[in-house]
C-alpha cells in the first residue's frame, strides 16, 4: 500500500531545558496542565526556545495538524489506499488506526495529542485509534518495508506532480517534512532512494501533500 510518512515533525512536548522559562509556565497555567504535558509551541514559547538544538525546526504543531486534516479526509485514505504516520522530530511516530476522526479545531487535536503523549495511546471501539511509540525514521520505514522510498524537498530533482505521481510505485513511501524552516537530517535522507522536488519555490508541507496525493489518487483509484 501507498504510504505517507510526515518526517521529523515539530511536534514535541516542551522539553525539560525550558519547561521553568515565564513563557512556558503561563502557558501551561492557562491550560490547566504541568510544563511537562503541553506542546511545544513558538507562538507561545518564542522566547524560551531561543538557542534550544534544532530550534528551527520546532514548535509547530499546527502544521501537523493541517497536514493530518489533508492526507485523512481524501478518498486515497478513506478507501484504504493509503497509510499515514507521523514521525517526530524527537523520534517518536504516531499509528493512526483508519477509523480515527481528527478534530478539526486546532485547540481540541492539541488535547488530543497531549492525551496520546501522556498514556501513550488514545482507544475508541476497542482499538487503539491513535498510538505512540518511541522509533526512529529508520526503524519506521523497515516496519513500513516500502517498495521505494520517495523524500520530497525544493532541493531535489525537478519534476511535476505528475510526472512523479506516474513513476510512483504504488508501495511507495512518500515523506513530506513536518517543519516550516529548515531540511532533512541526514539520518531521514540516507533512507530515501530519490529526492524530488515538485514546485520550484518551497511550499508549505500540506500543500505538497495535498497536490500529491490528488495526482496518485487518480491514478490510484480508478
Ligand atoms: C516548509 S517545507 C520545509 C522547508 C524546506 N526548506 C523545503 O523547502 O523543503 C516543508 C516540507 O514540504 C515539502 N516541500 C516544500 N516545498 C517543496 C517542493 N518545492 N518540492 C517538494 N517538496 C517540497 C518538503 O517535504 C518539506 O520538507
Amino acid at each position: 500500500m501507498l504510504s505517507l510518512v510526515i518526517a521529523e515533525s515539530a511536534l514535541e512536548l516542551v522539553p525539560r531545558e525550558i519547561q521553568k522559562h515565564n513563557s512556558v509556565r503561563a502557558s501551561a497555567k492557562r491550560l490547566g496542565k504541568r510544563p511537562s504535558e503541553i506542546l511545544l509551541d513558538v507562538s507561545w514559547h518564542f522566547a524560551a526556545m531561543k538557542g534550544i538544538k534544532n530550534e528551527i525546526k520546532r514548535g509547530r504543531p499546527d502544521l501537523i495538524h493541517f497536514c493530518l486534516l489533508e492526507a485523512c479526509s481524501i478518498p486515497i485514505y478513506l478507501e484504504n489506499k493509503l497509510e499515514v504516520f507521523v514521525h517526530t522530530i524527537d523520534d517518536k511516530v504516531i499509528f493512526l488506526d483508519k477509523s480515527v476522526r481528527l478534530p478539526k479545531s486546532y485547540h481540541r487535536f492539541a488535547g488530543l495529542i497531549e492525551k496520546l503523549y501522556s498514556e501513550g495511546r488514545i482507544e475508541g471501539d476497542g482499538k487503539n485509534l491513535l498510538e505512540i511509540k518511541k522509533m526512529g525514521f529508520g526503524d519506521l520505514i523497515k516496519k513500513i518495508n516500502p517498495k521505494q522510498v520517495i523524500g520530497l524537498s525544493s532541493e531535489g530533482i525537478s519534476s511535476s506532480y505528475q510526472q512523479l505521481a506516474e513513476k510512483i510505485d504504488k508501495d511507495a513511501c512518500i515523506v513530506v517534512g513536518g517543519f516550516a524552516k529548515g531540511e532533512f537530517s541526514e539520518s531521514v535522507t540516507k533512507n530515501f532512494d530519490k529526492m524530488i522536488s515538485v514546485d520550484r519555490n518551497p511550499l508549505e508541507a500540506h500543500i505538497i501533500i495535498s497536490r500529491i496525493l490528488y495526482e496518485l489518487e487518480k491514478r490510484i483509484i480508478t
